[in-house]
């Protein structure tokens, strides 16, 4: 197991009716700027819970928070910030909206005159503007960690910020908001939360035997849950499961000690970035692609898990591993959830290029061990055409 540090300060509170709790959580002095996305919080009744809550705080309202939080429309919440002199943050939504309050947390307190310099010039955020989160979407694990990724049509990318200054303080965690869900976010969700268990788990062995059982009853819980979220998401112990393992999936915890990969996401991301595909349906096109290519530098961790999570007792470990990689795209199909990129555009021609020289132009290497070169990159993205 390698060395590591580890604190994860973000307090959480878990359950049904836990909005209610947010009143002992805000500090009643606080000037508050409340951030929600596209209005279905008024729809499913959130909003009202948050604002009964809150009843007696100053609290002032910045909706509109698009899917992939878009660097324009965050910086008329930074304005808002600066002048109503905010002090407080308070995300209500999914992985957009807390995303978004992170950059905004990180903007807020930023010297230099460009806030998107903090995207371009990896700026560790050490100290931002306090912020809470209520949880509306579980999927990213955003409300317990400290990473953000903001979206600029402008330019078309998609870029990844972070630091120890960007952790909620809390986040709460009610299942039962996932009622409201459409099937495709609540597939979205769990596709999400799966990949980022796989990115920090199929890399090569390294002895770290809690953090492997850690991360496989992680991903065995969401295959078990999947299902009975799709079909009912009112079923409450599904959902309660289906949330905390998507915190579980990407707080920290598991990533202690072991190599991560990422090389999915940052390859994801670009797709989103070109083609607005949403990030949990990135992933699924480029798993596939991204294990059958690293085949050989995976195939060990890959047969551990066709054996622990999908119960593979037969055949050699080249077969095992080819096994966990057919089996991770069927459950994604099972889902609901395309796999090929052509399935989401008939633009793809010249994608794995482009993708391969925004890498090159950044000078990216990725993977576990920082081998994957941008041509890599290209040949993976095109093998998921
Ligand atoms: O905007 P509203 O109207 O609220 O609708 C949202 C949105 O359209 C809707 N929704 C959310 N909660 C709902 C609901 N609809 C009905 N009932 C509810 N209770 O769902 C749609 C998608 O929301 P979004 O926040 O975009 O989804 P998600 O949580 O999947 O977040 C995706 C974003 O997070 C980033 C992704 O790249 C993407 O930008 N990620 C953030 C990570 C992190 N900070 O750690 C890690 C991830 O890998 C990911 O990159
Ligand atoms: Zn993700």
């Amino acid at each position: 197991m390698n060395n590591f540090e580890f604190k994860n300060p973000t307090k959480i509170i878990f359950g049904k009716d836990s909005i209610e709790k947010l009143t002992d959580q805000i500090p009643q002095d606080a000037k508050v700027l409340m951030l929600y996305g596209g209005g279905s919080i008024k729809k499913n009744g959130i909003y009202d819970k948050v604002k009964t809550a809150l009843a007696n705080v100053d609290v002032t309202e910045f909706g509109g928070i698009p899917a992939n939080p878009e660097y324009d429309i965050l910086m008329n919440a930074l304005k808002v910030i600066k002048e109503e002199n905010i002090t407080y943050l308070l995300a209500v939504g999914g992985g957009s909206v807390i995303d978004g309050t992170k950059f905004l947390s990180a903007a807020a307190v930023y010297d230099g005159d460009t806030p998107w310099d903090i995207l371009i010039n990896k700026v560790r955020t050490e100290n931002g503007m306090p912020f809470g989160t209520v949880l509306t979407l579980p999927a990213t694990g955003s409300e317990m960690n400290s990473g953000a990724v903001i979206t600029r049509e402008e330019t078309k990318e998609k870029l990844a910020m972070g630091g120890p200054g960007l952790f909620p303080q809390f986040s709460i965690l009610d299942p039962s908001v996932i009622t409201s869900i459409p099937q495709r976010q609540l597939a979205n969700g769990i596709t999400d939360a799966f990949t980022h268990v796989l990115e920090q788990y199929m890399t090569y062995p390294i002895g770290a035997l809690l953090q492997d059982r850690f991360a496989e009853s992680i991903m065995q819980t969401l295959i078990d849950v999947a299902p009975k979220v799709l079909e009912d998401p009112t079923d409450f112990k599904a959902a309660s499961n289906f949330m905390w393992s998507c915190t579980m999936a990407l707080n920290g915890l598991i990533q202690q000690g072991v190599p991560g990969d990422w090389a999915i996401h940052m390859m994801g991301h670009e797709l989103t970035a070109l083609f607005g595909i949403d990030h949990a349906r990135t992933l699924a096109v480029i798993t596939p692609s991204h294990y059958k290519y690293n085949f050989e530098a995976k195939k060990e961790k890959l047969a551990q898990y066709a054996e622990r999570v999908w119960n593979v007792t037969e055949g050699s470990i080249d077969d095992k591993a080819y096994a966990a990689i057919e089996k991770t795209e069927a459950f994604f199909h099972q889902l609901g959830i395309d796999t090929k990129l052509s399935d989401y555009t008939d633009k793809f021609e010249g994608t794995a290029e482009e993708i391969e020289k925004r890498f090159e132009d950044r000078g990216w290497k990725l993977g576990e061990k920082q081998e994957l070169m941008p041509t890599d990159a290209k040949k993976i993205v095109a093998m998921a055409y």
